[in-house]
């Protein structure tokens, strides 16, 4: 079998926030073309990973490797075209309040792209269609359903065709019909080429959408394996988790 490509790698991660310390030498690598899962219980770091890679948080030592590069202590500004390529779907779409569906959508193609205002209407559009949520255009954050936020936050973390895409925990508080139609948009960009980390609590989302999945606990990647391998997986540490016993 070929050896698969790695796009992105975390190398021996170590964060700290006052006494606590988060991680303790996370590592892991990213295969292009994959969604990898990833678990934890509350608190473990998960999102923190999310949040270093894209620079919002600052490891205290340790690399994060992405296309050549350590994106470690880059600078704001050296961030930036990081982030065109590296999209970030956060828990609760965190859109703009003030501003329509649209004009959320519309933001990263003004910011980073020269795109006019009709190719840009044309790109929203499209979006709009691949998350079910055509004609939604004039619509604000606050006249969305839980289920159409998400999938307005997914559009936009997708609309600039990074290689990357983070996702926290997507699926929270999604009813099973918003769940498979966010799930089915994710397989969807997948199929296109999406490489993909996915923080999730909901064990049956994750075995839908990841090829690996990788087990947070204790600050370190305690296990990585193929989704298929961890369903009939007889390692306690790894049936704690798919079992949900680890919250309880
Ligand atoms: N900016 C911060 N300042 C201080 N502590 C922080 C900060 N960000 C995260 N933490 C702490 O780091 C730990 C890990 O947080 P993180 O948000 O990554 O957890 P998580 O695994 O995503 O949990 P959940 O599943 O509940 O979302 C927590 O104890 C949290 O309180
Ligand atoms: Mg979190």
């Amino acid at each position: 079998m070929q050896e698969p490509k790695t796009v992105l790698s975390i190398k021996n991660m170590h964060k700290s926030f006052g006494e606590k310390k988060v991680h303790r030498g996370v590592s892991f690598d990213l295969h292009e073309g994959e969604v990898l899962g990833l678990f934890g219980g509350s608190g473990s770091g998960k999102s923190v990973i999310l949040r270093s890679i894209i620079g919002l948080e600052h490891p205290d030592e340790g690399e994060i490797i992405f296309e050549g590069r350590n994106l470690v202590n880059l600078t704001e500004r050296e961030m930036f075209p990081v982030r065109t390529e590296i999209g970030y779907v956060f828990q609760n779409g965190a859109l703009f309040d003030s501003l329509t569906v649209e004009e959320n959508l519309a933001y990263p193609l003004q910011s980073h792209t020269k795109l006019t205002p009709k190719q840009i209407r044309e790109r929203v559009n499209q979006m709009l269609e691949m998350v079910d949520m055509p004609k939604a255009n004039i619509l604000l954050p606050n006249e969305l359903s839980g289920g159409m936020q998400k999938r307005a936050g997914l559009a936009r973390a997708i609309i600039l065709q990074p290689k990357v895409v983070l996702f926290d925990e997507p699926t929270a508080g999604l009813d099973p019909v918003n769940t498979k139609r966010l799930l089915n948009n994710i397989l969807a960009f997948k199929k296109r080429g999406m490489t993909g980390i996915f923080v999730t609590h909901d064990i049956p989302a994750a075995f839908e959408v990841s090829d690996r999945i990788a087990i947070l606990s204790e600050g370190k990647i305690e296990r990585i394996m193929t989704t298929e391998e961890m369903k009939n997986s007889k390692d306690p540490l790894v049936q704690s988790f798919t079992t949900g016993a680890h919250i309880r």
